[in-house]
């Protein structure tokens, strides 16, 4: 079993890439309630929404990570990838685009 540390050090590289805080979406604050005109409870149901579905099928994509014209575009398709509903679509895309900070 020559192999098993360059398995181990596969495994442990994975894990470490996951648990990367600076790659978790951000929680809801006042502040972006605030700045994007939305209430916090709606906000704080779109980011559950989020972290409970939009990260089933990939790495949950971070709000920075695509522009907000593209999130216009790409939430209702991936609202019908995760099945979810109208309203929870509207929520998950209000919290996106408050926790975008550019
Ligand atoms: C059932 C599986 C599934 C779920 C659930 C899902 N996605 Fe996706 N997503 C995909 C697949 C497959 C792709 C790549 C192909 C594509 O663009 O359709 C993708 C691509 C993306 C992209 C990149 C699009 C692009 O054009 O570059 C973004 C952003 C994204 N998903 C966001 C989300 C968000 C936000 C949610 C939660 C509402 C979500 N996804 C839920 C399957 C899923």
């Amino acid at each position: 079993m020559r192999l098993k540390p360059i398995v181990l050090f596969g495994f442990v590289v994975m894990v470490a890439g996951c648990a990367d805080v600076s790659k978790q979406a951000p929680a809801p604050t006042q502040a972006m309630a605030e700045a994007s005109g939305k209430g916090l409870d709606r906000l704080q149901r779109g980011h559950s929404v989020y972290l409970l579905k939009c990260g089933e099928c990939h790495e949950a994509m971070m709000p920075d990570d695509v522009s907000k014209d593209d999130w216009h575009v790409v939430v209702p398709g991936m609202a019908w990838n995760a099945g979810i509903s109208e309203a929870e679509e509207e929520a998950v895309l209000d919290y996106i685009l408050a926790a975008k900070s550019r």
